[in-house]
């Protein structure tokens, strides 16, 4: 999607946020153009009193520049609005994230927060998810290699996730990342993050289920 439309889409999930509210701060190109928005929407005046929990150490960064107070989850367990993107959205509003690498902090501020705003392009909305974009699954680095006959079982082609430098990638949380593809799709997405989640070693799944995201989609205006 072009930077304008997920502008736009940024702005308009911003727009819900107030005064006083307890603030999400996703993580990746899109929730960056909210966070930003956010900052000047606090710079003009028009909101005040608001703290924000970063999903990443790359959006601490962002906001601290910006001048956005920050909070935790300690002080602040309830998180009024969370804005975030997302790499796949289908017909109900199940989600693959992650492909930022910061799944696990972004999964735990969305369960503590009671309006979930997701924003995306066109091209995220998919039948399937599963397909065309990897299942990033966050694990303990001490035994990754005994995750992927499973992951295989249940269809993927998983492959550990790295630098540029050819060394594993790791989260903001110490783990290591494993990007599961799915050829055809997930039929059964809970079966697979039930699978998943059940193995040891595994910390979180980038399938965000059943949270009821508000879907912001930028489109191109009507010619
Ligand atoms: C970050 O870990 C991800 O969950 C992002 O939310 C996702 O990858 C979307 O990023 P973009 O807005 O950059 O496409």
């Amino acid at each position: 999607m072009s930077t304008d439309l997920k502008r736009i889409a940024a702005e308009k999930a911003v727009a819900r946020v107030e005064s006083g509210m307890v603030l999400g701060l996703g993580t990746g190109s899109t929730a960056a153009l909210a966070v930003e928005a956010i900052g000047r929407r606090l710079v003009a005046g028009e909101l005040s009193g608001i703290v924000g929990i970063p999903t990443s150490t790359r959006t601490r960064d962002q906001a601290e520049s910006l001048g956005i107070p920050l909070t935790t989850l300690e002080d602040h367990p309830v998180v009024d609005v969370t804005i975030d993107g997302a790499d796949q959205v289908d017909p109900e509003g199940n989600l693959v994230k992650g492909g930022g690498g910061a799944l696990l902090w972004e999964k735990i501020v969305a369960a503590a927060t009671s309006l979930y705003v997701i924003v995306v392009d066109e091209s995220k909305l998919v039948q399937r998810l599963g397909k065309g974009f990897p299942v990033p699954v966050e694990v303990m680095p001490f035994g990754w290699k005994t995750h992927l006959p499973a992951m295989r079982e249940l269809g993927g082609e998983p492959e550990l996730r790295s630098t540029d430098a050819g060394d594993p990638y790791v989260t903001d949380g110490g783990h290591y990342i494993i990007d599961v593809t799915f050829p055809e799709g997930l039929g059964d997405p809970e079966h697979a993050d039930h699978v998943l989640l059940h193995r040891p070693g595994v910390v979180e799944t980038g399938l965000f289920l059943g949270m009821a995201p508000e879907v912001i989609v930028g489109r191109p205006a009507a010619t």
